[in-house]
């Protein structure tokens, strides 16, 4: 549940503003809340509730007055903390208060109170009590005095009960329209942690739209045991993604077990992978488990997994089909209960088509297919993954380094077709560079990262017209952003911040039609 209470929300309720009135109407008596520490609330700052009898209303009028009624409220809410039911009680000046403790859920959230009359039993002694309390503030007008106190509404035994009965029924309206807005606020707190900016999942960082729709996607298959086939270019975070799947599932205590296909020749992974028999070829001197049985339970991580030759993937389809397979020079068939997933940078439905790749392989693996989207697609990202790589060469160098301005602009204008890892290799290498400095600066970025950044602005002046300069640094994004986005205007002209209209006026401006490019 929510903590927050809406106290400003009770007052628009119905009943409570019904009962308002007729208690009001019928007895003079204000109703207030209070919260745990017996503050008013739902009432402005500095004010009370509204009195209703000219007693009250006097006593209210005076600072000292006012003050010991808060005393009271305070007092009384406070020691309904221990209370299950309604209280009577009695507050400074002689007036009787009914107090009945709100719970939402089993935890006490504060009181509703009616007070301001008198009980029948005791009605004279508290007429004394209240005269008593305001003759120093009625001094001189003492008729005007005894004319209110004798007005004061007195209730009987049955007249509380119905008077408790009703407050009992706003505290329970209360309840539920507390728990509803408590049970939209959990929902809407779900949702937006849902929709909400992420930052990152399990060890990967990114909050660029596409890493967003990637980490929903991973939430939704880390707890499943079916394949993925993860597709990324070169440095995109491939492997981390597939400890992420395994680290974040219930085989998270089991092994997650990395084999390179791309590193072994045929014979050498199908050892690796399925394990030998003792002798089954030279250097076999004794029985040795293969990656299946030893990431029994866990899951097994297929790297490069377009590597792999065409008699090797009928294996691995058996495996992947019916979960058995047999050591080298053995006869035994084995069984393991395995996760699997894989990794390639190749266009594997291509391969499929060129007949370089098992059709039926493809689709054993490509149940769940995950694209990690290039860097150069998600630049947003550059930042705070740069900040994350200065971070961790921080920890080992023992103190921070930041990069100034034109450096992250640099950075951000790279390509980057080593993804990730070629802008984590980058920062690392500043580090080393900028030695003792804290400070790193553009001229220690590599070569083809800085001149790549010049190189991207051709016409990019240092002289001239402010007007053409930035004509011609806008064509320049524009030429680029279509290329990159294939022409999706749409989608360009919501990265650039302009209407879609507008950046067709550019295109026809700057002659940028796709015939005239490419
Ligand atoms: N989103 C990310 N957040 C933080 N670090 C990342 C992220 N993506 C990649 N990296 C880091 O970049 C490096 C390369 O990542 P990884 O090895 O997972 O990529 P890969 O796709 O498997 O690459 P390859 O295709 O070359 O095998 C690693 O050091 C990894 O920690
Ligand atoms: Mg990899």
């Amino acid at each position: 549940m929510t903590d927050k209470v809406r106290w400003d929300e009770f007052d628009k309720l119905h009943v409570v503003r019904r009962l308002r009135e007729l208690v009001g109407k019928w007895w003079q008596i204000q109703i207030n809340f209070t919260d745990t520490k017996g503050l008013l609330r739902g009432v402005p700052e500095g004010k009370f509730f509204n009195p209703l009898n000219p007693i009250c209303k006097a006593v209210t009028e005076d600072n000292r007055g006012f003050e010991a009624c808060r005393g009271t409220a305070r007092q009384t809410t406070v020691e309904a903390t221990r209370s299950k039911d309604a209280r009577i009680s009695r507050c400074h000046a002689g007036f009787s208060t009914v107090t009945v403790p709100i719970r939402v859920e089993g935890k006490y959230v504060g009181c509703v109170f009616g007070d301001g009359f008198l009980v029948a039993d005791s009605a004279a002694e508290q007429k004394t009590r209240i005269k008593n309390y305001l003759e120093r503030q009625f001094a001189g007008r003492e008729q005007e005095l005894n004319n209110y106190v004798e007005a004061l509404p007195i209730l009987s035994e049955k007249d509380i009960a119905y008077l408790t009965e009703l407050i009992e029924m706003v505290v329970e309206e209360i309840i539920v329209s507390q728990k509803r807005v408590s049970d939209e606020q959990d929902k809407v707190g779900e949702l937006s942690k849902e929709l909400g900016t992420r930052y990152g999942f399990d060890r990967m960082i990114g909050k660029s739209a596409p890493m967003q729709d990637l980490y929903r996607l991973l939430d939704r298959v880390c707890d499943s045991d079916a394949t993925v086939l993860i597709n990324g270019e070169n440095g995109t975070g491939k492997e981390l993604i597939a400890k992420a799947l395994h680290y974040n599932s219930k085989r998270k205590d089991k092994k997650f077990v990395v084999v390179n296909c791309g590193a072994f020749n045929e014979n050498l992974l199908e050892s690796e992978l399925f394990g030998h028999a003792k002798g089954s070829f030279t250097g076999a001197i004794k029985d040795k488990k293969g990656l299946f049985e030893e990431a029994d339970g866990g899951t097994l991580f297929l790297d490069e997994i377009g590597e792999t030759s065409m008699s090797m993937q009928v294996k691995m389809l058996r495996v992947l089909q019916e979960g058995t397979f047999t050591p080298v020079g053995s006869t035994q068939i084995r069984k393991a209960n395995v996760r699997i997933l894989a990794a390639t940078n190749r266009e594997l439905q291509r391969m499929v088509k060129e007949g370089g790749f098992r059709e039926d392989l493809f689709y054993r693996l490509n149940v769940i297919n995950l694209l990690v989207p290039p860097l150069r697609e998600r630049k947003e990202d550059i930042p705070i993954l740069a900040e994350h790589f200065l971070n961790k060469f921080a920890k080992e160098a023992g103190y921070k380094k930041a990069v100034d301005k034109p450096t992250l602009e640099r950075l951000m204008n790279h390509d980057w077709p080593g993804n990730v890892r070629e802008l984590e290799n980058e920062i690392e290498r500043l580090c080393v560079l900028a030695g003792s400095d804290t400070e790193i600066y553009a001229d220690l970025l590599s070569a083809h990262i800085s001149d790549n950044a010049k190189n991207k602005f051709p016409g990019y002046r240092v002289a001239g017209k402010l007007k053409d300069a930035l004509e011609d640094l806008e064509k320049q994004m524009i030429r680029d952003g279509l290329e990159r986005t294939r022409w999706n205007k749409s989608k360009l002209a919501k990265e650039l911040g302009i209407s879609r209209a507008g950046l067709i006026m550019k295109v026809e401006k700057y002659g940028l039609d796709k015939r005239n490019i490419g």
